[in-house]
């Protein structure tokens, strides 16, 4: 059982400590907002104000405090001012306490922030007493306390081996596959994440926009596609570093379709505009891509949450070998009824 303390109780905050709870840890929920602490509070659990927190008597802190987007930039402040309470609160004790980072922070903040000032404000070392982790979250705002109890992956990005010992332990009993893996290698994969999420919804939006032009149904196409092209199924598919597509048809017919959407129907295609650029950007660099005996299995990344525990080392995180190793979708998946349309664009469920 670990003492946890979870500062920032808002979404993820709330859905790490419930999940904590749930698996027999101690929890402390902390915020700044008093309707939380009330709340909280009226559910009998465990709420406190930073200032009635005595910090050092928890094993790990976790930092699960808003990091928004204002005028295009992050603000760090407010996560930054929770760490500064917290580093604060650890001066003096000489206990090992991890702290960890589940605010999602732009690449290297864990390391070249975050790392400074914990030392300077408690005045103990990353490495000595202090253990340091960037574990970021993937939960949905909607299902966001079942999706931390069932995690489709946990990952951990950690400074030393005694905090990824911690967090193995402790993420255990989730039973989701574990990525252990450096600081920023973990703020990385956040980000990654979310805008591949991003990226996908807009390519299918960019083909909504040419399937209006044409008059057809884009669910359809959408629902159709995410069966017939290779990426949609084949996790592995295009995960390789650094390598460009090529071969008979990839190059040719996203030239060609782009050159049709401009010229015969008018519309800017800027997703696939940027997917030929990139093309074009990696087809001329002279540095070589990733090199096979560099490339690291997606089996021997994604370690079994028990091995994990144990072992709890860092991985290079390069993605699978190619798509021959790859298991086509199951047969079930693809055998799954989805919506098809009849000539006149009536949906229908394929029995
Ligand atoms: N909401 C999501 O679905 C989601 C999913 C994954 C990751 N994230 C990331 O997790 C982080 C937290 O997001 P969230 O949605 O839980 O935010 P939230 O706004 O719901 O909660 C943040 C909480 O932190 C509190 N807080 C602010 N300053 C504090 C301080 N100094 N001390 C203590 N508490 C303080 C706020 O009062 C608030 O209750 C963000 O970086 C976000 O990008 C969010």
């Amino acid at each position: 059982m670990a003492r946890i303390t979870v500062v920032g109780s808002g979404v993820v905050g709330q859905a790490s400590g419930r999940g904590f709870l749930h698996h027999g840890h101690e929890v402390t929920f902390v915020d700044i907002n008093p309707e939380i602490i009330e709340r909280l509070r009226l559910e009998g659990l465990t709420a406190k104000f930073p200032d009635e927190v005595h910090w050092a008597g928890a094993d790990i802190t976790m930092l699960a405090i808003n990091t928004p987007t204002v005028d295009g930039k992050i603000r760090l402040e407010y996560f930054l001012n929770g760490l500064r309470t917290v580093a604060e609160g650890l001066r003096g004790s000489t206990r090992f306490h991890v702290v960890v980072v589940r605010s999602t922070v732009p690449p290297t903040t864990t390391v070249n922030t975050v790392l400074p000032l914990l030392q300077a404000l408690s005045g103990r070392r990353v490495g000595d007493s202090l253990g340091l982790a960037m574990n970021p979250e993937f939960l949905r705002q909607i299902s966001a306390n079942q999706d931390f109890l069932e995690p489709w992956v946990t990952v951990f990005g950690t400074y030393g081996e005694t905090e990824a010992e911690i967090l193995g332990e402790l993420y255990a009993p989730f039973s989701a596959p574990i990525v252990a893996v450096d600081c920023t290698t973990a703020e990385v994969i956040k980000y990654a994440n979310n805008l591949y999420n991003a990226t996908k919804i807009s390519f299918f939006n960019e083909f909504h926009l040419v399937c209006e032009q044409l008059g057809i149904d884009s669910l359809v196409v959408g629902r159709t596609i995410s069966r017939t092209a290779e990426g949609m199924w084949n996790p592995s598919y295009g995960t390789r570093g650094g390598w460009p597509y090529g071969g008979a048809c990839l190059p040719k017919d996203t030239a060609a379709f782009y050159d049709f959407a401009s010229e015969k129907l008018g519309l800017e295609m800027p997703i696939l505009l940027g997917t030929m650029r990139v093309n074009e950007i990696l087809t001329r660099r002279t540095t070589a891509p990733t090199t096979m005996h560099e490339v690291v299995s997606a089996e021997e990344l994604i370690l079994d949450a028990h091995s994990s525990a144990n072992h709890a080392a860092t991985v290079a995180i390069s993605g699978a070998l190619s798509s021959e190793f790859v298991d086509p979708p199951a047969e079930s998946m693809l055998n799954a009824p989805f919506p098809m349309a009849h000539a006149g664009g009536e949906e229908i469920v394929a029995p």
